[in-house]
């Protein structure tokens, strides 16, 4: 029943974003350019599907989906773009294996494709190759021009983040509270850094772990994370036995009181949200339908069009405005 439920509220919601987005890059060899990209790397490096699903969220939250995230500084912004931002700096990743998109990509359709649907795709294929669904992500976006650090740090959602909190964050980008708990699934992959939950293990009464924590987990977890906090800080599998499987296993470990950040936590915690991560620990099909619709969901947050926005040349830096491109910039 809530399966049937939910592919009507897919359908419609294909239809909508079918009115404001193309179905398919500007480009047609593009979509094989990126998915063999994210599959090389992969190759290199298993842990990189999960950073470039990451990059898309940290996108889409602070400017909407424009590629804001992979702008560099420049001597005038000094040091204030998202990717310096608490949630980025040091552990947002993936802008290289964008900017290898990108690069073949303008080698056969130049400026055709933006970096915000190269980084939409990407996230998409980087959850189908361990194992999620395909869905055809809405394109057409631009990017933006605009990246502030500030923003950035108020719009994130954070590992220490009570429901409330969270909900308000996901709320600020369109995002319902089943979104919330779709798009946290996202965790089903990935690692994160002892810092982001080391409270949980030492600074509860009398320095014992959060006894909200399976005590056992949190033994073997303070054996990795050490209260000195080693620098590199030390990473921890998001999905405890099942990193590199995108499957319902984030939600039976959330039930176990295995979740990893207290932002994982409280949404077996929270009476709004428990019933749907118990619902989804029983139905690993449920879990992958309705991620791809709240995928989509995410990915329509914002978007900039021809008047606000543009197709960059390179990921990092917004296009040099000459004399010649300016009619192009201000066209609608
Ligand atoms: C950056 O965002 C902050 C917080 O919303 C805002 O106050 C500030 O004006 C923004 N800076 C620029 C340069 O737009
Ligand atoms: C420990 O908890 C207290 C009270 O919640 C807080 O003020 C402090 O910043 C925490 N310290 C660390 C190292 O997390």
């Amino acid at each position: 029943m809530a399966a049937r439920l939910s592919l009507v509220a897919c359908c419609l919601l294909g239809l909508i974003a079918a009115t404001i987005a193309q179905i398919g890059l500007q480009c047609p060899p593009a979509e094989a350019s990126i998915r063999d990209t994210v599959f090389q790397n992969f190759l290199k490096d298993p842990t990189s599907p999960a950073g470039l699903l990451r990059l898309h969220f940290h996108d889409c939250f602070v400017e909407g989906c424009d590629a804001s995230v992979m702008l560099e500084s420049t001597p005038t912004d000094g040091t204030d773009v998202e990717r310096f931002a608490d949630g980025n700096d040091n552990s947002v990743r993936g802008f290289e294996i964008i900017d290898e998109a990108k690069t073949r990509i303008e080698a056969v359709c130049p400026g055709a494709v933006s970096c915000a649907d190269i980084i939409a795709v990407a996230a998409r294929d980087s959850s189908v190759i361990l194992g999620g669904l395909f869905y055809q992500v809405p394109t057409g976006r631009y990017d933006g021009r605009v990246s502030n650090r500030t923003l950035a740090n108020e719009r994130l959602a954070s590992p220490f983040e009570n429901i409330d909190q969270l909900k308000r964050k996901f709320a600020n980008v369109g995002l319902s509270t089943q979104d919330l708990v779709l798009l946290s699934g996202g965790h089903t992959i990935g690692r994160t850094k002892c810092r982001f939950f080391e409270n949980r293990l030492y600074n509860f009464t009398g320095g014992l772990p959060d006894p909200r924590l399976n005590a056992e987990y949190a033994a073997a977890l303070r054996r990795i994370c050490t209260p000195q906090g080693a620098d590199p800080s030390p990473t921890v599998a998001l999905d405890r036995n099942s990193e590199f499987s995108f499957d319902n296993a984030y939600f039976r470990n959330l039930v176990a009181n295995n979740g990893v950040l207290n932002s994982d936590h409280v949404l077996v915690e929270s009476s709004e949200t428990s019933g749907l991560v118990r619902f989804l620990a029983q139905d690993p099909n449920l879990f992958k339908v309705l991620f791809a619709e709240s995928m989509i969901n995410m990915g329509n947050a914002a978007w900039k069009t021809r008047a606000n926005g543009e197709i960059r040349r390179k990921c990092s830096a917004v296009n040099t405005r000459l004399t010649t491109e300016v009619g192009h910039i201000a066209a609608v």
